[in-house]
């Protein structure tokens, strides 16, 4: 099975959720399914036949931090699976490489799945320096680690978040080979590989037979359950 993974982001009132739950119930999904709703309502989704992972983490155990959530909270409700470097966190809250770097650390450091978001905005995209950015983002983010067995990475070029615009199928086999080759020299293995940026009902069609794509990160696609019904079934077809 493909994963898919649900970036709700600040999305949806209690009522809202409550319904969404009831519709996705229905569905059987497994565990290739993480829905990342915003933390406020993620005890509801506990110990569902799908998965929980959350948007983002703190890098510090615990303590005076307000706002923030730590990996020990995390692990503590038994989830696996963090969002980190998405670019909403790097454009709207300054979220460096840096800052990334700490993040899975701590996340890698206990044992849990960090889903590293990397991607070239259009400038890089219009001057053919998607890779060169992608190189520089993994470089960056994954300084002084050598395990990476737990990592997956998503591609989300910026200028397709939320905007109904996509790479070519060929573009996409690109990036992924170069993602792909990039962690075979540096570390010397594969992880999975998503694609994430105005994925729909439609495009996954063709999304679906990217060469070694493991699955998909979505997120308005996620809002409505049968389009996120469709994109899981779609995919796995
Ligand atoms: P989108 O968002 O599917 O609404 O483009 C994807 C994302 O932000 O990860």
């Amino acid at each position: 099975m493909k994963m898919v993974v649900a970036n709700m982001k600040m999305n949806l009132l209690n009522n809202q959720i409550i319904d969404y739950i009831n519709e996705i119930d229905k569905f059987n999904f497994d565990k290739n399914v993480i829905i990342c709703p915003s933390n406020i309502y993620i005890p509801y989704f506990l110990n569902k036949k799908y998965d929980v992972g959350i948007q983002n983490v703190f890098f510090e155990d615990k303590g005076a931090f307000t706002g923030e959530v730590s990996c020990s909270q995390i692990k503590s409700q038994n989830i696996d699976k963090i969002i980190i470097g998405h670019s909403e966190r790097r454009n709207i809250f300054g979220e460096t490489d840096e800052i990334v770097n700490k993040k899975i650390k701590k996340i890698l450091s206990n044992n849990l799945s960090p889903i590293l978001c990397v991607g070239e905005n259009i400038d890089d995209y219009q001057n053919q320096k998607t890779n060169i950015k992608i190189a520089n983002q993994l470089t960056e983010s994954l300084k002084d680690i050598n395990n990476v067995s737990k990592l997956i990475i998503a591609y989300e070029p910026v200028w397709s978040i939320g905007t109904g615009n996509i790479p070519t199928i060929s573009e996409l086999e690109k990036v992924v080979k170069f993602i792909n080759d990039y962690l075979i020299k540096h570390f010397n293995t594969k992880v999975p590989i998503l694609y994430g940026g105005s994925v729909d009902e439609e495009n996954i069609q063709k999304i679906k037979n990217i060469k070694n794509l493991s699955g998909v990160l979505i997120g308005s696609s996620s809002l409505n359950p049968d389009t996120l019904n469709k994109i899981v079934r779609y995919l796995n077809d």
